[in-house]
């Protein structure tokens, strides 16, 4: 890397961090969907996953390697030697490959994680790092818990991380702990003890814990950190991560005191929101900075009076700089191909032609069923569409419900299993439960329904339903999602949906088993 004084590298772990926040369970096509998006809008390094913690793990990431263009493709790997060849053999196909591996260096993680004295952590680094380079020139090495760690030590073991060849150094607030004047100072501290910091990349990785997440990476960057660890929409561990998007805005916006520019397109930052919310079955919080659904909304009489005159008066940034266009075509069953690929692309999408196809065959029939389709539905179909995928465990081909005051209400319901095809009927408490019971006969499981949440996308009595399903199977959460003009089938496809992400998190080994 060669990066300019001014110049901070985006180095996103939505498909690592984020997807290992509890129920974020994402399948490989929905993974290289984003990681093709994280690509065209210019972020610098993707990481992919972590390649150790299953087979599906190892071919997300080494899939992923193979159809990126421009940006770096990294996995992750603990120091232990099998890992780190694992997350070689899945990104060397990469065309520019990095491993990333750690080590916990705090107190309480060389105690209870790592069972290592602090000789034997630093025997280990040097060990492991040198190893990643037999493989790999970009080695990325982390002191797990770094904010925690003595200071002196964590000279120490950056020093020799250098040494056996580390190219890019990152310091993890692992546990959201640190504050933004601590953040800069460990930063400094590191540059004036460890001139050779100076011919590498410093990184940054902060969590949310305490909500000062951004706070700590910029005052990380005003102190020499020049790669930014974050993910889309904040999703990661616990409380989350650095969110992309606010980091990016922030730079932009604020050029006057803090200058430094990133490669982020950042009009792609609202598509890049929607679609990791729809896989992540995660949604945005309304208030959300930058992308949250009231971010640019403006509800008072003073700010709407400001606005009218002015927009500068209560606005920072402008919509369309996120890939916000207003648009007040409503679409109808009139509207052909052409509306709605403009549609599709004012709403920050840019579909291929298969894709737009696809698209337009399900809005007529959506356009057939509702007289009027707004923003929301095309929103809600581009949503299901992503889901769509031909990689499925299960899918739905026919349902058919008999439901009304008398009881009991039944479900025929006609899936496709590994390519087979079942045919069921079951009955329940109401036409949601009968065509649950329906499909557990199918594929029994004994997951437990933990949430279950139907969301009209717009108003009237056609509006479309998003249906959202969280399951848990011992301590291991999914997330499901599907929208339908048919709530019954929205949530039939949902409940799917998240056995679907079951089968996938099954084969992932538990965290703890990877975490050291
Ligand atoms: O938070 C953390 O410490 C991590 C490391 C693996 C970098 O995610
Ligand atoms: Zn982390």
């Amino acid at each position: 890397f060669n990066v300019e004084k001014d110049q901070v590298l985006i180095f996103d772990t939505t498909l690592r961090d984020g997807e290992q926040s509890p129920g974020a369970t994402m399948s490989l096509s929905e993974k290289k969907e984003i990681a093709s998006l994280l690509d065209e809008m210019g972020v610098d390094i993707i990481e992919a996953g972590f390649p150790i913690a299953s087979d599906g793990d190892f071919e997300a990431v080494s899939e992923i390697s193979k159809i990126i263009k421009n940006s770096r493709v990294c996995g992750l790997a603990r120091a232990h030697r099998v890992d780190i060849e694992r997350c070689w053999r899945a990104v060397e196909n990469a065309k520019k490959p990095r491993i990333h591996t750690f080590i916990g260096t705090s107190p309480l993680h060389r105690e209870f994680q790592v069972k290592l004295s602090k000789e034997e952590v630093l025997d280990r680094v040097f060990e492991t790092v040198n190893y990643a380079k037999t493989f790999c020139e970009d080695v990325q090495w982390s002191p797990m818990d770094a904010t925690r760690t003595e200071r002196a030590f964590l000279i120490e073991v950056v020093r020799l991380a250098i040494e056996a060849g580390a190219t890019t150094i990152n310091i993890p607030d692992t546990v959201g702990y640190t504050a933004p004047t601590e953040s800069a100072e460990i930063i400094k501290n590191l540059f004036s003890e460890i001139p050779e910091l100076g011919k590498i990349v410093v990184s940054t990785h902060c969590h949310n814990d305490l909500g000062m997440a951004t706070a700590n990476s910029l005052a990380a960057v005003e102190a020499g950190a020049r790669q930014v660890e974050c993910t889309i929409n904040g999703l990661g561990e616990r409380a989350g991560n650095t969110a992309l998007e606010e980091i990016v805005m922030a730079l932009r916006v604020r050029q006057d005191i803090m200058p430094f520019s990133t490669n982020l397109d950042t009009k792609r930052l609202i598509q890049a929101s929607r679609l990791v919310s729809t896989v992540s079955g995660f949604p945005v919080q309304f208030n959300k900075a930058i992308v949250g659904k009231n971010a640019f909304a403006h509800e008072s009489g003073i700010h709407q009076d400001g606005m009218l005159k002015h927009s500068g008066t209560f606005e920072i940034m402008k919509p369309e700089d996120i890939g916000l266009n207003e648009t007040n075509l409503v679409m109808g069953k009139h509207s052909g191909r052409a509306a709605l690929r403009k549609k599709i692309s004012d709403l920050g999408f840019n579909l291929g032609d298969n894709q737009l196809q696809d698209l337009f065959v399900r809005f007529k029939t959506l356009a057939d069923r509702k007289k009027e389709v707004y923003d929301e539905d095309l929103l809600a179909l581009l949503a299901d569409n992503s889901m769509k995928t031909n990689d499925e465990f299960l899918q739905l081909i026919d349902l058919e419900v008999k439901c009304g005051t008398n009881s009991p209400q039944t479900a025929k319901a006609t899936i496709l299993m590994e390519g087979k095809s079942y045919t069921v009927e079951s009955s329940g408490d109401g036409p949601v439960d009968a065509v649950f019971n329906a499909i557990k006969i199918i594929f029994p499981h004994s997951a437990h329904l933990q949430h279950f949440q139907i969301h009209a996308v717009t108003e009237g009595t056609d509006a479309q339903a998003t249906v959202s399903v969280r399951l848990e199977e011992a301590g291991k959460m999914v997330t499901g999602q599907s929208s339908d003009t048919d709530t019954v089938v929205a949530s039939a496809k949902a409940y799917i949906n998240s056995l679907n992400k079951l089968v996938l998190r099954r084969m992932k080994k538990a965290p703890e088993a990877v975490a050291n």
